[in-house]
């Protein structure tokens, strides 16, 4: 047994390396709930032992020391952190504790909460002087911050001036990538060659975290503010009126924020946030409860790192250990060998997890996973569970297996792989003919912001392929009754409602996503989106040079390159071919967004919900008549189209700037006068 002397040299050791990797290279090893178990451990060791405490000990500080290359900045009041709650009782607890020390000091003791989500990103702060933009860090160790001004500025939401500020103001922020962005971002930079990024929170640091701010500006970053630091001719009484008088500002407050009368109350907040957590755009990993009045918070105090008035309910971990059976490996949609986890069942977050993706060979490299290793599994939101790392005892142990190695043969078609030269990736050569890769071709296809064909999932999918009735995706437009219902599981109503679907996703499904459904390589949602914009038809996409690619917003050289090597293929130009022979739309309809049409020059910000149209809709349809459509209002902005539950930030922007505002009715209207 180790003293608690020589344990706390430990923890500490090990805590200081994990902060190291966590904020200085944005690769962590460990989960945080991992992090917190070593945190605990020291913490308790250092409560029973209180001449053990150091003044540098992982307890006393807030992260790691700032990088070398960005210029220190010391915060103008400290970055603190904040005390985690792990269930109701500990949050009740909590606030039992706080209710006890404001009693010696008053007569009466009422107070008042606000319950908002925890950000799962980069805390930062943002000073303005009397009203402008003037430095942007991000925590380090909470004394001591970076200066990443040159970044911050390059994100949309992040206001640069603000009317009517004081002559000092610090709001304080996280720095998030939805997770949406960071989905379409990992799949370009898998496309092009370049590592892909373990998780949202990661990507955004990291983009902060980049020296060339042009790189950091095409990062999808957005921010969330949730308070205020130093403040110099303001004050607020509580923490919503902060929040509210920030949102009027501009600054993206998150939504469904409350203020609660009892304990009562905020447990059945936190609840609300966990349950909602899988269908927000970010990630969060718990839900802050804070003091609302300003003065009690005060008095309150800090110990250590964190504010005794405020505290993190920690959700349910979305991650999990057990054992990784074997690495398996299955074939992807352009012929790459994917990996994926056979695991031992366990539970993450309320579901089992038998199976989970390992993404590509170069991640699994990179997290160095080995078949019979103890692992981190990770879910989040809906996205397929992952494999996160192996534990560090699985990584020191010795007898670990090799590093899986791809197949020699493709699991799909029993094809000898290869792997390019240029390439990252080892692949299955036979891609007309590979049952695996057209299945995921079809898959992808079929899928909803692709054709969206209704009533084809995998299932069917897959009886259509192993029934031979498709070969290729071109296949599904030649399916006839009479086929169909010799399938089992189909009649005749069945097998015309499939057929109608087809025919609408046939005559509907707009070129963008025509080129999308593709499934070409550096193709994804939103670069299929900016290339029909900007070419305007298939012809003139396969006559086009990578030069005149790299003109689409958001390709660089090295996708131009990919695409174009890709679209040069036979295989690719007779699938298009025949793609066109079935009436599928190869041309961009209507002007190109901004341009030219009625609506031209006209720009529109589209909030809450539309009573008919949905925000796609909307946004086709304004677009299809020149007009642009933007997530910010700025003075630019003509319109705010207004729906039910708007978001604060938009509307109060709108309102303050005196943005016209519109509802869906007279939005019809200005498309139809357009129309005339
Ligand atoms: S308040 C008063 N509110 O969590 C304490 N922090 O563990 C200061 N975070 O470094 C933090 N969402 O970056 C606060 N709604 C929220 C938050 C939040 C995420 C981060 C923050 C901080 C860490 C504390």
């Amino acid at each position: 047994m180790s003293s608690p002397a020589q344990r706390a040299g430990e923890l500490r050791r090990e805590l200081e390396h994990h902060n190291k990797l966590y904020y200085e290279q944005d690769a962590p090893e460990i989960s945080d709930a991992e992090y917190d178990e070593l945190l605990n451990e020291l913490r308790a060791i250092e409560t029973d032992n209180p001449d053990l405490v150091t003044p540098d000990s992982p307890t006393q500080r807030v992260g790691a020391a700032p990088l070398e290359r960005f210029e220190p900045v010391r915060h103008l009041q400290r970055m603190t952190s904040l005390a985690n709650a792990r269930n109701e009782d500990e949050l009740r607890a909590w606030e039992q504790r706080i209710r006890n020390l404001l009693a010696k000091e008053r007569d009466t003791v009422e107070l008042e909460y606000v319950t908002e989500p925890k950000i799962d990103g980069l805390a930062i702060s943002l000073v303005y002087e009397n009203g402008r933009l003037v430095r942007g860090a991000t925590r380090g160790d909470g004394e001591v911050g970076e200066d990443v001004t040159q970044n911050l500025r390059t994100i949309d939401d992040v206001p640069k001036r603000v009317e009517g500020a004081p002559a000092l103001l610090e709001v304080r922020g996280e720095v998030y990538m939805p997770r949406s962005a960071f989905a379409r971002l990992n799949e370009a930079r898998a496309a092009a060659g370049e590592p892909t990024f373990a998780n949202p929170r990661n990507s955004a640091a990291g983009s902060i975290r980049q020296l060339d701010p042009a790189l950091a500006a095409s990062r999808p970053l957005s921010i969330w503010a949730y308070g205020i630091g130093a403040l110099e001719g303001l004050s607020f009484t509580t923490h919503m009126e902060t929040l509210e008088w920030l949102r009027e500002r501009g600054f993206p407050i998150s939504p469904n924020i409350e203020v609660h009368q009892d304990i009562e109350a905020v447990v059945a907040a936190c609840r609300a946030w966990e349950e909602r957590r899988d269908s927000l755009d970010f990630e969060t990993d718990g839900a802050v409860v804070k003091v609302n009045d300003i003065q009690t918070m005060r008095d309150l105090g800090i110990v250590g790192r964190e504010p005794r008035g405020a505290i993190a309910w920690k959700f349910a971990p979305m991650t999990a250990t057990t054992t990784l059976r074997r690495v398996m490996w299955n074939v992807g949609r352009t012929g790459h060998m994917v990996p994926f986890a056979d695991l031992e069942p366990v539970a993450v977050s309320g579901v089992t997890v038998k199976l989970a993706t390992l993404h590509n060979e170069e991640d699994l490299k990179r997290k160095d996973v080995r078949d019979g290793d103890e692992v981190i599994v990770m879910r989040a939101g809906d996205v397929i569970p992952q494999v996160v790392s192996p534990t560090p005892q699985a990584q020191k142990n010795k007898k670990r297996s090799p590093t899986p190695q791809p197949p020699e043969k493709c699991p799909a078609c029993g094809t000898p792989t290869v792997k390019p030269e240029d390439g990252v990736w080892t692949i299955c050569p036979n891609r007309a003919g590979c049952p695996g890769q057209i299945f995921q071709h079809v898959k992808h296809f079929v899928s909803r912001g692709a054709m969206d064909i209704d009533g084809l999932g995998e299932e069917r999918a897959s009886q259509l392929l192993r029934a031979g009735l498709i070969k290729d995706v071109a296949d599904i437009f030649e399916l006839t009754k009479e086929n169909l219902v010799e399938l089992e599981g189909f009649g005749d109503l069945s097998a015309q409602a499939l057929l109608d679907s087809i025919e609408r996703s046939r005559q509907e499904t707009p070129f963008f996503r025509v080129l999308y459904a593709l499934g070409i390589n550096g193709i994804g949602y939103v670069n299929a989106r900016n290339i029909a914009a900007q070419l305007r038809s298939m012809d003139a996409l396969l006559d086009a040079t990578p030069e005149q690619i790299v003109e689409t917003p958001g390709i660089g050289p090295v996708l131009a390159d990919t695409i174009v090597e890709t679209l040069e293929e036979d295989r690719e130009r007779e699938l298009i071919a025949r793609l066109r022979a079935h009436g599928l739309k190869m041309e961009q309809e209507g002007p190109a967004p901004g341009t030219e049409g009625p609506l031209a020059g006209k720009t529109f910000v589209i909030t809450g919900t539309l009573p008919n149209l949905s925000r796609e809709q909307a946004t086709e349809a304004i677009e299809g008549a020149g007009g642009k459509v933007t997530n910010s209002v700025s003075k630019k902005t003509d319109y705010l189209v207004v729906g039910a539950d708007p978001g604060g930030s938009k509307y109060n922007k709108a309102q303050e700037i005196g943005t016209e505002q519109i509802d869906e009715d007279q939005l019809n209207e200005l498309l139809a006068g357009a129309a005339v």
